[in-house]
């Protein structure tokens, strides 16, 4: 037999068994996803010999409906030297989720992280970072116009108080800054949807969350277009937020944009893993399930990345890890089957709720 079609090597290698992605279609997501990186590149760089079983899991569109690049479109990588464009990170995951008909999420246009060198260390005029943000993502949202569902057009703007965060954007413009890259965006990629993206806005009384809420409405004031409020949630398996308390950020979010997702979930744990701190993560899980299901605003989920090695986690946050779905070996982690679960669950209830409707007449 002849395996030279790549799809149909990953369905070979894994029956396609998944379900996220289906599951989350049918309680009336738009998609379930997982962040990837590219291959040989940081954290995947030492486990060339995981990228077959990695690939048919992230490959089966049963599993996954969406994708992100962790950081392929990054100024780092996509525009390391002034004017200088390297697509290629980018295009890998652009391709891929071509290839298996996966929504593209891209990320992220302005960030003071993983900035190219050259920007942080350039003495800017008001005007030349301007023009320079300008032509970046005149460049960048330009080569994928038509491509992206979503653009991350601004990341982390706040520090943890809420005020706006110190970086090289804000210390020369000010929030001007914000107002310019969503204006370009829109103006380059009209079709994608312009997302401001952030962790730690997704409890509905912090600081920070009534940061993100001012962000919105000044560019909303300023008459600049924003569709859409990205909750990183970056979770932590002994202390996250109730699904309660994500329905209210995400309706709070709602009120003033067309859509919320939760953009790069991933629910860690201080190491050593046990039975009882995984069944905190599945809860954890599960929660953002839920309020993503109940919140009509709230498009999808997407997960950053989904195999425990590739995670960018016990990298930056040291003692702590196994924060997604798949461990090492390839089996999973209690909180996909809670995941499974709490979307039945959910699809049952919505489905119940038709019939009563139908049953009393009463429709809305
Ligand atoms: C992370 C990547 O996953 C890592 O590979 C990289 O070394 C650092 O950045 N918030 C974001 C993401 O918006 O871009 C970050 O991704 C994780 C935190």
């Amino acid at each position: 037999m002849r395996l030279s079609n790549p799809l149909l090597t990953a369905a070979l290698l894994s029956p396609a068994t998944g379900q996220l992605h289906q599951l989350a279609k049918q309680a009336g997501l738009l998609y379930f996803g997982a962040a990837t990186d590219t291959p040989y590149q940081r954290e995947r760089a030492p486990y060339p010999e995981s990228y077959p079983q990695y690939d048919a899991i992230l490959r089966d569109p049963n599993e996954f409906g969406q994708t992100t690049p962790t950081n392929g479109q990054k100024w780092l990588f996509i525009e390391p030297e002034p004017r200088l464009f390297n697509f290629t990170e980018g295009d890998y995951v652009a391709d891929l989720a071509q290839e298996t008909g996966k929504l593209l999420r891209c990320h992220a246009l302005v960030w003071h992280s993983q900035l190219a060198p050259w920007v942080e260390s350039t003495n800017w005029t008001a005007e030349a970072l301007t023009s320079a943000i300008t032509r970046h993502i005149r460049a960048v949202a330009g080569y994928y116009r038509g491509r992206c569902y979503a653009w991350d057009v601004v990341n982390e703007a706040l520090d943890e108080d809420g005020t706006y965060r110190k970086s090289i954007f804000y210390n020369v413009l000010g929030e001007d800054y914000i107002k310019l890259a969503f204006r370009v965006a829109a103006e380059v990629d009209p079709a994608a949807k312009l997302y401001y993206n952030d962790y730690g806005i997704e409890r509905p009384n912090s600081n920070k969350t009534a940061g993100a809420k001012r962000l919105v409405k000044m560019l909303k004031d300023a008459g600049v277009r924003i569709d859409g409020v990205g909750m990183q949630a970056h979770l932590h398996a002994d202390n996250h937020p109730s699904a309660e308390d994500l329905i209210q950020t995400s309706k709070g979010y709602a009120e003033l944009v067309k859509e919320v997702a939760f953009t790069e979930l991933d629910v860690r744990i201080k190491m050593p893993v046990n039975d009882t701190k995984l069944e905190w993560q599945k809860e954890g899980y599960q929660k953002v399930v839920t309020a993503c299901v109940k919140v009509k605003a709230c498009v999808g989920i997407t997960i950053w990345d989904f195999y425990d090695p590739f995670s960018w986690v016990p990298h930056v946050f040291e003692g702590q890890g196994a924060s997604l779905l798949w461990f090492e070996d390839f089996s999973k982690h209690p909180a996909y089957d809670g995941m499974v679960q709490t979307f039945k669950k959910l699809i049952a209830q919505q489905s119940c709720k038709k019939k009563r409707r139908g049953v009393t007449g009463v429709g809305n």
